[in-house]
């Protein structure tokens, strides 16, 4: 899309972090925008907050695990909005430990929600961006989409599968000539409250699982936290959106210390050679 001003875009995670700053940027296109978020009290923050700064807000607490709550935050998009242009599917968990012991129902969670969220939002949106032949969506993987780092199998599962169906997506948009477009955003660590994402774990899993992390794990995690406390602000990823989306680029990397290691994973693939020793925490 080369102008946004005056269209209507959705957001999802919408109440914390790069949701919030995304649905900010947006909003001060100026478009208008629907807040969307599991966590109830942060999205009603997040309504005033932006109402506050001039935007024209909606919100809707939705849980984007659940295919019907996101046709429901479709309808109420249309109903409030009477149309939708820009639909950022970004709301986001995380969950790891090793492979084998990770718990079943946090598998679950992690995928429903990062994997399957996007797949809803994509479900739910884009017919209608399809027949108006107009349209962006954006979809929140991260550079844990394209490398791999130990102790994080779910989530680095459900990343790598957003950034396979953001291509894919492409690719059949592109077959149809469609001029509605997609971004995949692979950001490294962000300042935001991800770190805490157990606070959006999700009763029908059934009980949260205790954490009693092993002493090295408990090292790694301060380095992740550590990482992420010190990592990029959210409004530059939403600025690197906004461009990505007015300039219709599929690829939105916002950490370039990571394209080496991207390129060196692929070589080594390619050659048959093992992955290296894995020394730094892993990305967000
Ligand atoms: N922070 C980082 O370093 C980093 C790096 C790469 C990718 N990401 C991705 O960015 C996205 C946003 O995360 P963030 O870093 O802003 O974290 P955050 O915790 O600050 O925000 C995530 C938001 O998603 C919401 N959410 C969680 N489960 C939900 C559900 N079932 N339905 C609807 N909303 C739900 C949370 O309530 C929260 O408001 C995620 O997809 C995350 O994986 C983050």
């Amino acid at each position: 899309m080369r102008d946004l001003r005056g269209k209507v875009a959705v957001v999802t995670g919408a109440a914390s972090g790069i949701g919030l700053a995304l649905a900010r940027r947006l909003g001060r296109e100026p478009m208008r925008v629907v807040l969307a978020d599991v966590e109830a009290e942060a999205l009603e923050r997040a309504h005033r907050l932006l109402a506050g700064e001039g935007i024209e807000v909606a919100s809707r607490v939705t849980d984007v695990s659940d295919a019907a709550d996101v046709e429901a935050l479709a309808a109420f998009t249309l109903e409030r909005f009477g149309g939708v242009h820009v639909v950022c599917n970004n709301a986001g968990v995380s969950g790891g430990g090793l492979t084998w012991e990770v718990p079943l129902s946090v598998w679950h969670w992690v995928l429903d929600v990062n994997l399957f969220g996007v797949v809803h939002g994509v479900r739910a949106f884009l017919p209608r961006l399809l027949e108006q032949d107009e349209g962006h969506v954006v979809n929140t993987a991260s550079v844990a989409g394209l490398l791999v780092a130990p102790g994080m199998s779910p989530y680095t599962a459900s990343k790598h599968a957003v950034v396979g169906v953001s291509e894919s997506l492409h690719q059949e948009l592109a077959l149809l000539g469609s001029a509605v477009r997609v971004s995949v955003l692979c950001p490294g660590f962000v300042r935001t409250r991800i770190a805490e994402a157990r606070r959006n774990w999700l009763a029908r899993y059934g009980p949260a699982p205790a954490v009693e992390p092993r002493p090295e794990d408990e090292a790694a995690r301060r380095r992740v936290e550590e990482a992420i406390a010190s990592g990029l602000d959210p409004e530059a990823v939403a600025e690197a959106v906004r461009s990505a989306i007015l300039e219709e680029r599929l690829w939105v990397l916002t950490h370039p210390e990571f394209g080496e290691a991207v390129i060196e994973r692929a070589r080594r693939a390619v050659e048959g050679h093992n992955p290296g020793h894995p020394s730094a925490p892993g990305p967000g």
